[in-house]
C-alpha cells in the first residue's frame, strides 16, 4: 500500500456500548469497552482517513487526531451517523442496546413497600442495518461486527445477509474467551463469497489488517 492511501476519504466509525436510562440516575448497559472500535479508528486515521468517532461511554479514551462525537443511548447514536453521513466507508463496532426502556422515568424510582418495578422494553433502531440499506448516499463499504457465543460463523453470515453489509468482523466473545473487555480478539472476517479466519492477536493488530483491508477495497472500488 502506498504512504497514506485513505488520504481523502471520509471514514466513520462506531465504538463503545450505549447506555439505556431507567431513570435520571440508572442505566442498561454492557461490557464493550470500546477498546476494538478505538484501535480502528486509530488505525484508519494512521492510513490518511479523515475519521468520525461516534463513541457511546467507553472506558478506553478516544484516539488522537479523529473527530469524536459523544453520545449516549442509541437513539443518539443514530442521529450521530446519520449527521456523520456522507461516508466512503462506515465500520459499526459498536456494541448497541438491543432495547431501550419503554417510558424511562424523569425522576429516581423509588423503593416501594412491597413493591417492585417493572421495566418494560422496546426495540432500538438497528443503526447498521438503516446505513446498509439505504438507498441513496450509501457508503462505498459498510462493515458490521458480530459478537456471538454459538455458531459464530454461522450466526454471522446469516446476519451479514439479513442486514446487508458488505462486510462482518465476527467474534466470539463466549465466557473464558476474555474478549469482551480484553486487550486480544480472535475474528473471521466474513463477505460475500469467503469466510476468513484470522488468528487470535491484540486487538490493535486486528484493527491494522482490517484497515489495510478497508483501504485496498477502497482503491479497487477507486
Ligand atoms: O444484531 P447485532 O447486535 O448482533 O449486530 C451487531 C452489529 O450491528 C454491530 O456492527 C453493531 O454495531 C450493529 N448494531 C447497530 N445498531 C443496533 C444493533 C447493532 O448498529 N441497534
Amino acid at each position: 500500500l502506498a504512504d497514506g492511501p485513505l488520504k481523502g476519504r471520509r471514514v466513520l466509525v462506531t465504538s463503545g456500548p450505549t447506555h439505556e436510562p431507567i431513570d435520571p440516575v440508572r442505566y442498561i448497559a454492557n461490557r464493550s469497552s470500546g477498546a476494538q472500535g478505538t484501535a480502528l479508528a486509530r488505525a484508519l486515521g494512521a492510513l490518511g482517513a479523515e475519521v468520525v468517532f461516534v463513541t457511546g461511554p467507553a472506558s478506553v479514551p478516544p484516539p488522537e487526531g479523529v473527530e469524536v462525537v459523544r453520545v449516549e443511548t442509541a437513539q443518539e447514536m443514530l442521529a450521530a451517523v446519520e449527521a456523520a453521513l456522507p461516508v466512503d466507508a462506515a465500520v459499526f463496532a459498536a456494541a448497541v442496546a438491543d432495547w431501550h426502556v419503554l417510558g424511562a422515568s424523569l425522576s429516581k424510582l423509588k423503593k416501594t413497600k412491597g413493591g417492585l418495578p417493572k421495566l418494560e422494553f422496546a426495540e432500538n433502531p438497528d443503526i447498521l442495518a438503516r446505513v446498509s440499506q439505504m438507498k441513496a448516499g450509501r457508503p462505498g463499504l459498510v462493515v458490521g461486527f458480530a459478537a456471538e457465543t454459538d455458531d459464530v460463523i454461522e450466526n454471522a453470515t446469516a446476519k451479514r445477509a439479513r442486514k446487508g453489509c458488505d462486510w462482518i468482523v465476527a467474534n466470539d466473545v463466549g465466557h473464558g474467551t476474555g474478549i469482551m473487555g480484553g486487550t486480544e480478539n480472535a475474528v473471521t472476517l466474513i463477505s460475500a463469497d469467503a469466510a476468513e479466519p484470522w488468528p487470535r492477536m491484540p486487538k490493535a493488530r486486528v484493527a491494522q489488517q482490517l484497515a489495510e483491508r478497508i483501504a485496498r477495497a477502497l482503491l479497487d472500488a477507486h
